[in-house]
């Protein structure tokens, strides 16, 4: 009977090591015994950017890159996104189960009851220039939030957690909306608690004087599929900054901080923003075999922002659904122009090898631009759209590492290549 072991002949020395296979992986750490030298370290693993590295056990999500597969807690992600909404699949990806109803009613409840701020909140946000990025201040004011809770920093205590996890939940969506609210120049508005998750968040951007707003019931149940869609993603960059800063024991709203900050590069949650401002570049559908020629061609770094990803070598199957609800959003907005360059621009790609032969495909944030900005969001907005939806996922990955009873503060090893010892020079003599 084959063994779930490695047998690694160090060629150095001759010698043999067995290592333990386990969930389809060896330890890292085990490698520390292949020395050539007792006094040596031993071997490590290089892999720049975690290509090959698991750097967790997980039961949060599982993406299938090959199959275009996503599940959170074993659900497909067609599912949810049909059958679902985004307060029972928040509830799915932090605690693990669907809820059951008074499970659920509870936890509707709680959150959208800690989705006030401290008015201070709006001292912060008063701060920022006209022009300021929106992502800019939903990172910087989720920081400063921490310091109205110092109970946050309780990490170990269950109740505290849950107390934290309403709070940044209930929360984000109202420094979302306060972001959006001053760089339109418009005065904040206040959470409606009698509206849904989706509904209270369109009613604090987009209510102006009317008594109660109303959302579009269209618009407001896709944001909800949107949000489903960006609950959750396994190890990705964000997530990997969540569970990183957090292992040093900070408290979650900081650990949220360097998670958004992270979602904010144009490699991950600005992308959305990122293929909106490419397909106004792009501007006509005669001028994309003259774009992706120069996207093929690396000048100046270009991409086909929205393609491809470090897992999915398929169709993201979260593109898949965006595709199909833009239709229903732009049958209430009327459609986006840039859809026909979006559509275009897939089809060239997909037939183009270039594309085919790296295996890049859609991603999430190929199609989803088009429909936040048909509702009316300027594009900077986007990625604080995606980190609305991901603050779910980025909860249950903290929440995830700190109950994990095999993680420690995260602190990398490194392959030194610099100098040996030398001696200081005084500036006179150099
Ligand atoms: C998200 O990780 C997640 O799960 C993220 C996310 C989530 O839900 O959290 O799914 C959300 O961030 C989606 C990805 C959004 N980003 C983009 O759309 C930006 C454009 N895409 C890329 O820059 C790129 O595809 C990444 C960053 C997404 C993935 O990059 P990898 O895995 O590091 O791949 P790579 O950069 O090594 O590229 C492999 C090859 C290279 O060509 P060669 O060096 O082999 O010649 O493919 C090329 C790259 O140049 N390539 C692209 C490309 N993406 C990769 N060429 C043109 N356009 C692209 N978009």
């Amino acid at each position: 009977m084959p063994k779930d072991s490695l047998t690694i002949t160090d060629n150095r020395t001759g010698k043999q090591y067995e290592l333990q296979i386990e969930n389809g992986a060896i330890r890292a750490s085990e490698l520390r015994q292949i020395k050539v030298k007792p006094e040596e370290f031993g071997l490590m693993s290089y892999d720049p950017a975690f290509m090959n590295t698991a750097s967790c056990k997980s039961k949060v999500t599982f993406i299938d890159g090959d199959k275009g597969i996503l599940r959170y807690r074993g659900y497909p992600i067609e599912q949810l996104a049909e059958e679902s909404n985004f307060m029972e699949v928040a509830y799915l990806v932090v605690h693990g189960e669907l809820p059951k109803k008074e499970e659920l009613e509870n936890w509707k409840y709680q959150i959208m009851h800690h989705t006030y701020v401290h008015e201070n909140i709006k001292k912060f946000v008063d701060g920022f220039h006209y022009d300021a990025h929106p992502m800019g201040m939903f990172t910087s004011t989720m920081a400063a939030l921490s310091t109205f809770y110092p109970d946050a920093k309780e990490i170990f205590d269950p109740q505290s957690r849950q107390l934290q996890t309403y709070r940044l939940i209930g929360k984000v969506s109202t420094i979302a909306a306060y972001a959006y609210r001053h760089a339109m120049g418009f005065p904040y508005t206040y959470p409606d608690n009698d509206l849904s998750y989706a509904g209270n968040f369109l009613g604090m951007l987009f209510k102006m004087s009317e008594p109660k707003y109303k959302p579009n019931p269209t618009i407001e149940k896709a944001l909800d599929v949107l949000f489903i869609l960006h609950a959750d993603h396994e190890q990705n960059c964000s997530a990997n900054a969540m569970r990183s800063v957090g292992s040093s024991y900070v408290d979650p709203f900081s650990a949220l901080a360097a998670a958004s900050a992270a979602l904010y590069g144009p490699l991950h949650g600005g992308a959305n923003e990122a293929v909106l401002r490419m397909l106004k570049e792009i501007g006509s559908k005669d001028k994309i075999p003259a774009f992706i020629k120069e996207v093929k061609e690396g000048k100046s770094d270009k991409r086909l922002m929205g393609f491809g990803h470090r897992v999915y070598k398929n169709y993201d199957p979260r593109a898949k659904i965006i595709k199909k609800l833009a239709d229903d959003v732009f049958e209430v907005t009327g459609k986006n122009p840039l859809l026909d360059i979006a559509l275009e621009l897939e089809r060239i790609a997909l037939q183009d090898d270039y594309f085919v032969s790296r295996k890049l495909y859609p991603n999430v944030d190929f199609y989803s631009g088009l429909i936040y900005q048909a509702i009316g969001f300027p594009v900077d907005m986007f990625p604080v759209l995606f980190a609305i939806g991901r603050t779910a996922g980025w909860i249950a990955q903290w929440q995830e590492m700190l109950l994990d009873k095999e993680q420690k503060i995260a602190r990398p090893r490194q392959l030194y290549l610099g100098y040996d010892q030398r001696d200081y020079v005084p500036i006179v003599r150099r």
